[in-house]
């Protein structure tokens, strides 16, 4: 148990505002490493790290592992395809078994909401939240933390808008906990139906029309149609929902200030963002995910109890050559 995170990270509503800002803080040092023709360091030379993706992923399963090994942790990646789990061996037992071959982290991405508190409560080894079913992706939510600090230089006060489907979005989740505890303020906006009842509790604003979104943001945010989560019935046609509520250049052109788009992909090109919008000088989609590795090492430097103010010194070249 480390003191500066706790034992997991399971979602940002857990963490406080300071937790959240030395995350980020300990993201920063971290970005340079990947720019060194060798992109490794060893702050976590001799940790064994077992990355558990039960669901698709691109960005965040290579993310991970790019940031395991730029920390000098030995991997090993399982998914649900191809092990034991296809046999009906449940997730405790799969860990259990991993920890017997004495892993010390476990990442893990799961279809089911609450799967990785599950599996944190039951494990000794540190557990984070790679994105569990529509409850939270806390490490998608801390690389557009910084992606937006690194853009507008603050967070407080930034006006940031999550468009689309926010009813099965665990990114929209999570975003709102970490964007309201650092001081942002926060709308969403999107259809009626992908709209979570009550959702203003949360302390967000609710805009339905996206030309509203485009006049008051300074950061638009756009969610993926989840449309693997969805039964039928949620909107009348994909080019209906682009028609009222995708994210176009016509739109933006109608914008009072200049807006940063994101998205944290995978992208429905003409669904809910246009190419030229995703493509274009508005869009920092990809340093979104270039934030990602950097924000990672981060999560996993400290929960493995690396000391935030040593974490420059962690960024030190690998002793002993690489590996
Ligand atoms: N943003 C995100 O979670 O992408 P992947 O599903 O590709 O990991």
């Amino acid at each position: 148990m480390t003191a500066a995170l706790g034992k997991d990270l399971i979602g940002l509503e857990r963490l406080s505002p300071d937790q959240i800002r030395l995350i980020l803080d300990t993201a920063e040092p971290f970005k340079e490493v990947s720019e060194r023709p060798i992109k490794k360091v060893p702050a976590l030379r001799g940790k064994t790290i077992v990355n558990l993706f039960f669901e698709a992923s691109t960005r965040t399963r290579i993310s991970f592992e790019f940031a395991e090994k730029r920390l000098s942790a030995d991997t090993v990646n399982v998914a649900a395809t191809g092990s034991a789990v296809q046999k009906g061996e449940t997730l405790v037992d799969t860990a259990k078994n991993l920890e017997a071959m004495r892993i010390d982290m476990v990442v893990i991405r799961h279809a089911s909401s609450g799967a990785a508190q599950f599996l944190g409560d039951r494990i000794r080894s540190n557990v984070v939240n790679a994105g569990d079913g529509k409850h939270e992706h806390p490490t998608q939510a801390l690389l557009d933390l910084l992606t937006i600090r690194d853009k507008l230089g603050r967070i407080e006060g930034v006006k940031v808008c999550l468009v689309g489907d926010i009813l099965h979005s665990r990114v929209a989740r999570s975003n709102i906990w970490g964007l309201t505890k650092l001081g942002a303020q926060v709308a969403v906006c999107g259809p009626h139906s992908l709209m979570p009842r009550g959702i203003e509790e949360l302390g967000v604003t609710v805009l339905r029309r996206v030309e509203e979104a485009i006049e008051w943001a300074d950061v638009l945010n756009v969610l993926r149609l989840q449309l693997e989560r969805m039964e039928a019935g949620f909107i009348p046609s994909l080019r209906e929902y682009y028609r009222v509520f995708g994210v176009t250049v016509e739109r933006l052109a109608k914008a009072p200030r200049a807006l940063t788009v994101m998205h944290p992909g995978p992208m429905n090109r003409g669904v809910e963002i246009d190419s030229r919008v995703a493509d274009g000088p508005h869009s920092v989609i990809l340093d979104q995910v270039t934030n990602g590795v950097a924000v990672r090492m981060a999560v996993l430097y400290l929960l493995a109890g690396g000391k935030p103010e040593l974490a420059d010194a962690a960024k030190g070249p690998a002793a002993g050559g690489t590996d």
